[in-house]
């Protein structure tokens, strides 16, 4: 089982489309996966047309071990892509756990109840560094920054990287393994600088793919769909197909045994 986390503490770089449509083409690629939506804003949970009321079965409730993940995990427009939503309460999660011990380490057991019927894991976070997150950086083993090729992209870098590096200590699995960049308009040349500043700085971890600046991918959670089902023939399929294809022919190594992405330079050790 693959575990991704795709993060970035700023808001607006794409980090929910990049769940939402990265998991459905991966599970039409015949991979189980399963979407946890770890933003209180509940953006990925809305994309797939879910609203959860206030203490009903989410992400909360079963981080509190109060529903089963049976009760929890709902089905979504596409085969084999599950979700486990978010709701508002989970906005509270952080003052509620404040102090406590192991207060990290909620979603790493949780894993442990889920059943073990995923090839792939997948955690939205929110645009913050705080306890949510931390969680989902004790529990997962691969980290995919999304990145937009605009003048701020590489701002506020060095915190997430020194956060990721804090994070190691006690999750040594914990790898960043694929920068995505996106919201990319190839028609200006500062998209294009940025774009080589990005891969100077991630070198080959940056995928092959860029995810092009796409009208649909905004449209496509308004209809509760992702993009491949909203429109199968937009950049946006074919950006986040191929993006999926990349994420895929990964396993191939990781079986192999190959050295995963390790820290960057500036983090090593
Ligand atoms: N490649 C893209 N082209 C056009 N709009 C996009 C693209 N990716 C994301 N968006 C839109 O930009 C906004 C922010 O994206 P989102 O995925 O919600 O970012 P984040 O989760 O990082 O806050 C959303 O309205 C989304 O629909
Ligand atoms: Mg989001």
């Amino acid at each position: 089982m693959r575990k991704i986390i795709v993060l970035n503490q700023k808001g607006g770089v794409g980090k929910t489309t990049t769940v939402a449509n990265l998991g459905a083409a991966l599970a039409q690629m015949d991979r189980r996966v399963l979407l946890i939506d770890a933003d209180p804003q509940a953006n990925l949970s809305l994309h797939f047309g879910v609203e959860i009321p206030r203490g009903e079965p989410s992400l909360y409730t079963l981080l509190r071990q109060e529903d089963a993940p049976g009760d929890v995990i709902l089905p979504t427009p596409v085969k084999d892509l599950s979700l486990v939503p978010a709701g508002i309460d989970l906005a509270g999660l952080g003052v509620e756990l404040a102090g406590s011990e192991g207060r990290h380490l909620l979603m790493r057991r949780m894993l442990g109840r889920l059943p073990d019927a995923y090839d792939y894991i997948i955690v939205d976070s929110p645009p913050s560094l705080g306890v949510l997150t931390l969680n989902a950086l004790c529990a997962m083993e691969e980290v995919f920054i999304p990145l937009q090729t605009e003048f701020f992209a590489l701002q506020g870098l060095s915190k997430l990287l020194g956060t990721v590096k804090r994070v190691r200590r006690v999750n040594k699995k914990l790898r960043i393994t694929g920068v995505i960049a996106g919201m990319h308009d190839a028609r200006t040349c500062l998209a294009k600088e940025i774009l080589e500043e990005i891969k100077n700085h991630f070198g080959p971890r940056v995928f092959k793919t860029v995810i092009r600046k796409n009208v649909r991918l905004a449209e496509a959670p308004g209809f509760g769909l992702p993009i491949m089902q909203y429109d199968p023939d937009c950049h946006g399929t074919e950006d986040y197909t191929a993006l999926a294809r990349e994420v895929v022919a990964m396993e191939a190594a990781r079986r192999c045994g190959e050295p995963q992405g390790a820290a960057p330079r500036s983090m090593a050790g």
